[in-house]
């Protein structure tokens, strides 16, 4: 045993086992473990059967303890109930076993939190990595390792499932097989007590077997390390992940629009798209997905071209292409000639190719070479709809003939829709290279995804980091002061002062403590202006009369002035009044907001969108993790239907994107720079047409609490 061998190698394909906790009893989970691992053909001979009370299970010999194995052991399978785990893992680390995989239950899902830290402790101690606890086990097609309580090992192929529900992982055994579909490995992660999900990504992004990584998750403990190594490994190959728990967490606490548009799943969306990550959205799409990457070739262009015999499969797949984003092209007139000659004259040569029913194996055949040796051709998805005339088997055979004859390495996906008769053609194409669905819209599915990925690669590679302008000191000054005051929400002219320091366009404000001194400043600032309290005490100024605009005279100043104070005293009594602040009135524009909240697994999510008082309804918003890149700011407004205003929608002037684009820049900055920032709302931002800017109009910061900040 080499002891410089990856602990994950060893724990997924071991040279040998000990089942800590292997039983006499059959209707036990250690004695299936032993029996899984007989059945998956590993070797007798490297299986260790440990127990105290037993001589002898499924004629292999059992050891006491782990520590009278005389061979060395690569991996050990815990099985053994809950307060006896830390012993045996002990032994194990004494045996100088690099690798434990922990089936028990009984840990931090049900709040036993000290029991798994212990678990890692001693792991820690003999430097070993564990998996688990509470999990199925193992299941390695590569080398034929069954270390779990599954049924059975899954077929054979090269897609990598990492799952963090056990029972996920059982059910999907019997499902891959009669889907026909192969998996490299099968591992549960269970409670994550070390060996977590990005570990796993890691490895499979390295192993040679494994064409597609995919992951059932509930959640994503070390965010920075997520997006390092995912960002990583989906250049090499695909990661589609399926992320369950979509529902807000409680969102009570937070005051921001952005906090509450961002709820707990923005950032999982954000850090995939970031990291090139397909999102699943259900186990079937994740799987159908998996069985894409693994058998196609990725697509080289963007010009599709749909062959059917079926008018309706045509019309449903043209419909899905839209919204998968798969581009179908017009067929070239020299195309559409040679088309013609594989289908009766009421046949339709334009895409979707509709050979008609009657169309019989060389119909596809013919089809298929022409498409195949055409130069406007990237992909094809090829349809077929059971009929009596034909047989699905030789439609099949007719498709791969024709990729094999010509050679063309273009994408072919295929759905053949029928009953029983059409299995076994979808298989062998699959198997084949031509990924085969039961309907045309999981066919185009497929396909959109593959592009996606495609386009979310070319885009890891272009990540222009723009450095912002700043003034760290005086922010962090600032902050300090408001924290001296035990406050965490920052009043509107300390938020504005402080974007200022970032470069972010805001109006100036003068603080005035008289009617005289606002008069003075409404006069330098020039009229119309708008008056406002300021007091770290409300959040909400037109809530309580704080707030009035457009205020064109002396006269009209000293009213407000006086009209704010009575307003502010009558319905906030207890609220501190540090002054009125003076600042001119903002000539508007298209309002957009800008915003950022601190997420506890993946740090600052910057946020854009279609802004004003509807934001929450409207919820038109994109979302980034930082630090963000010029590619992502850009990324993010193209997202939003926001975008087509910026642009200039019904023939009004286009609007001052890159202002946004470095507002946004500049927001992700200030929450790299400053940790004590939870939330920033900037609402609304007004951007006024090209070349003359934006302005943020209202800015609020909200900072961590002082006892959640002494949290983390
Ligand atoms: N070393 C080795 N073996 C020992 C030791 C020891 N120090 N002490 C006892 N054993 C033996 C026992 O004698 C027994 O063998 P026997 O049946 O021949 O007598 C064997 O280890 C198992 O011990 P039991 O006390 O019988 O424990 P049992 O098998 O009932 O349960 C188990 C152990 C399966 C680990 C249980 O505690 C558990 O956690 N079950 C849940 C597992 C699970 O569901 N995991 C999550 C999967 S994810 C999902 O949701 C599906």
């Amino acid at each position: 045993m080499n002891q410089e061998i990856d602990p994950i190698l060893r724990l997924l394909r071991p040279e040998s086992v000990a089942v800590i906790g292997a039983s006499r009893h059959p209707e036990k989970i250690g004695y299936q473990v032993v029996k899984n691992l007989l059945e998956s053909g590993f070797p007798r001979n490297k299986i260790y059967p440990i127990n105290p009370r037993a001589k002898e299970i499924l004629g292999l010999k059992v050891y006491p303890s782990i520590l009278d194995v005389p061979e060395p052991v690569d991996l050990a399978v815990i099985v053994v109930p809950a307060q006896i785990v830390p012993r045996v893992l002990e032994e194990a680390g004494r045996k100088g076993v690099k690798a434990a995989a922990i089936i028990t239950s009984g840990f931090k899902e049900i709040g036993n939190i000290e029991g798994e830290r212990k678990l890692v402790e001693i792991a820690k101690k003999y430097g070993m990595r564990i998996l688990g606890p509470n999990i199925v086990g193992i299941c390695d097609t590569v080398k034929g390792v069954n270390a779990s309580f599954c049924q059975a090992l899954p077929n054979p192929g090269e897609i990598a499932f990492i799952t963090q529900s056990g029972a996920l992982g059982i059910a999907l055994v019997g499902w891959t097989k009669i889907k026909g579909i192969g998996l490299s490995d099968l591992v549960s992660i269970g409670n994550k007590a070390d060996i977590n999900e990005v570990d796993l990504i890691e490895f499979f992004g390295r192993d040679p077997h494994t064409k597609v990584i995919t992951a059932y998750l509930e959640g994503i403990e070390d965010g920075p390390r997520f997006l390092q190594v995912a960002r990583s490994v989906s250049r090499k190959k695909p990661i589609i992940i399926l992320k369950a728990g979509k529902a807000k967490r409680t969102l009570g606490a937070i005051k921001s629009h952005t906090g509450t548009l961002a709820g707990s799943d923005a950032a999982y969306d954000a850090a995939f798209k970031q990291t090139g990550v397909v999102r699943a959205p259900s186990f079937i799409a994740l799987f159908d997905w998996a069985t894409a990457f693994a058998k196609a070739s990725l697509p080289r262009g963007e010009k599709v071209v749909i062959l059917t015999n079926g008018g309706g499969a045509g019309i449903m797949a043209t419909d899905a292409a839209e919204e998968w984003g798969v581009n179908l092209i017009d067929i070239p007139a020299d195309l559409a000639k040679k088309l013609r000659r594989h289908m009766p004259p009421f046949g339709s040569v334009f895409n979707p190719v509709d050979l008609t029913g009657m169309a019989d194996d060389d119909s596809y055949y013919g089809a298929m070479k022409d498409l195949l040796l055409d130069k406007n051709v990237d992909a094809i998805i090829v349809l077929y709809c059971h009929t009596a005339i034909t047989d699905p088997v030789q439609i099949a055979d007719a498709v791969l003939r024709a990729i094999q004859e010509t050679g063309a390495s273009k994408t072919v996906v295929a759905s053949f829709i029928g009953g029983e008769e059409v299995l076994s053609a979808c298989a062998r194409l699959t198997e084949n290279g031509v990924p085969c669905y039961e309907s045309p819209e999981k066919a185009v599915a497929a396909l959109g995804m593959l592009y996606s990925y495609v386009r979310m690669r070319e885009k890891l590679d272009k990540r222009t980091m723009i450095s912002v302008e700043r003034d760290v000191e005086a922010a962090k000054r600032l902050l300090a002061q408001v924290m001296a005051e035990g406050r965490n929400v920052l009043t509107p002219s300390e938020a504005a002062e402080l974007a200022s320091y970032y470069g972010i366009p805001v109006l100036k404000r003068v603080l005035t403590h008289s009617p005289e001194e606002a008069v003075e400043a409404a006069r330098r600032l020039g009229y119309p202006v708008v008056l406002e309290v300021e007091s770290p005490d409300i959040l909400h100024k037109s809530d309580v009369g704080g707030i009035l605009i457009d205020i064109k005279s002396d006269e009209e100043v000293r009213d407000a002035y006086q009209r704010i104070l009575d307003s502010v005293k009558a319905r906030a009594p207890n609220a501190r009044i540090k002054g009125i602040v003076v600042r001119r009135m903002a000539e508007k524009s298209r309002e957009v907001i800008i915003g950022a909240h601190r997420d506890p697994i993946f740090g600052p999510l910057i946020m854009f969108g279609s802004g004003g008082i509807l934001v929450e309804l409207i919820r038109d918003v994109s979302f980034r993790v930082a630090p963000l890149s010029l590619e992502d700011a850009y990324d993010m407004v193209e997202e939003t239907k926001a975008y087509k205003v910026l642009k200039g929608y019904r023939g009004e002037p286009p609007g001052d994107i890159e202002s946004v684009i470095y507002t946004l820049l500049r927001v992700s900055q200030l929450m790299l720079d400053l940790e004590e920032v939870e939330d920033v709302d900037i609402n609304p931002f007004f951007v006024y047409d090209k070349g003359k800017g934006g302005l943020a109009v209202d800015v609020k910061i909200v900072l961590r609490k002082p006892e959640e900040k002494s949290r983390q």
